[in-house]
């Protein structure tokens, strides 16, 4: 079975690449090659490669500069993931899209369900909706959407990695104490999703993220304490927990992001799922070896 990540230099792009099963063909693009805004790209591709799943993990994921730039981040949000699912309808193929804790609005005090109603606080998150609408649209009830949050990896740009330099850079940092949420690894959001490929009887709206809760300042003391005892960094600084007026960003972001995942776990037939903590330990094993 063949099937076309698109996004491939991204997060989790990379990451479903290093996890992909052997026994499938996997065929990976990003802008370069293949610019999702582009129905002409995309068809031709088609054509060429006739994928039986497409992993649409490219987005236009920079949620502070999208508020001055909501063309481009609807271009590739909203738009060009319309015609990926216009592409996959045209061939009978499935089409597996990524979307975002931040379609929600952040103001429940309980899990977020997939069916819970989307109210999104900024231009990234409106662009994300209004792409799972255009799927949904398109392909119905036959397109499968995963909706992540907080995600890090080894490869590209994260928080893990934005912490890891302030604290040999700074002598003391402030992080925001009340947005929470769960730091999820990339390698194991993909991990999940090789699961989905393999059971094409499971569409509609999935939630993944790691296990448990965390605030950016848990996060942070989290990144430091594990980075030390693997050796990543030689000393540790005082980390103060803010509030978000504190430090003011362009786009307002949910002060609660937590997504439900036990329909997610349950379908997948994972019992025990990995706890964020343990995630990040072993991400940063991983780069220790990099
Ligand atoms: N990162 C998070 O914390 C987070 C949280 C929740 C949900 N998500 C969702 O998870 C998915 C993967 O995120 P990620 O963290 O892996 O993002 P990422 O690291 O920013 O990767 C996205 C990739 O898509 C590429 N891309 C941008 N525009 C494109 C276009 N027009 N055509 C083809 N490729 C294009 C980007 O290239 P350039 O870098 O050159 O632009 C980049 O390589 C996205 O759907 C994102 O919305 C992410």
């Amino acid at each position: 079975m063949k099937v076309w990540i698109t996004g491939s230099n991204g997060q989790l792009g990379w990451e479903l690449q290093r996890t992909a099963p052997s026994n499938l063909t996997v065929v990976a693009t990003d802008v370069d090659a293949i610019d999702i805004t582009s129905r002409q790209h995309i068809d031709a591709w088609m054509v060429k490669h006739e994928p039986a799943v497409i992993i649409n993990a490219a987005a236009y994921t920079a949620v502070d500069k999208a508020e001055d730039q909501a063309e481009s981040a609807t271009a590739v949000n909203r738009d060009g993931v319309a015609q990926l699912a216009q592409g996959a309808q045209g061939n009978g193929t499935r089409l597996i899209h990524v979307s975002t804790d931040f379609i929600f609005d952040g103001k429940q005090h309980r899990p977020y369900q997939p069916d819970d109603r989307p109210n999104p606080l900024g231009v990234y998150g409106a662009s994300k909706w209004a792409g799972e609408q255009a799927v949904r649209e398109v392909l119905g009830d036959t397109a499968l959407i995963i909706r992540t949050a907080w995600v890090y990896s080894a490869h590209g740009h994260n928080f893990v990695k934005t912490i890891l330099r302030l604290a040999r850079e700074r002598d003391e940092l402030g992080i925001v104490a009340d947005q929470v949420g769960t730091p999820t690894w990339a390698n194991g959001l993909a991990k999940a999703i090789w699961r989905f490929v393999e059971r094409p009887e499971l569409t509609g709206t999935y939630h993944w993220t790691d296990a448990g809760v965390a605030s950016w300042y848990d996060f942070a003391v989290a990144i430091q304490e594990e980075a030390q005892a693997l050796g990543l960094i030689d000393r540790t600084i005082p980390i103060r927990p803010l509030q978000t007026h504190e430090y003011p960003t362009p786009a307002k972001r949910p002060a609660y992001g937590v997504l439900e995942k036990s329909a997610t776990w349950h379908a997948l037939g994972i019992e025990y799922p990995v706890q964020w903590r343990a995630a990040l330990r072993e991400m940063l094993r991983g780069l220790k070896t990099l």
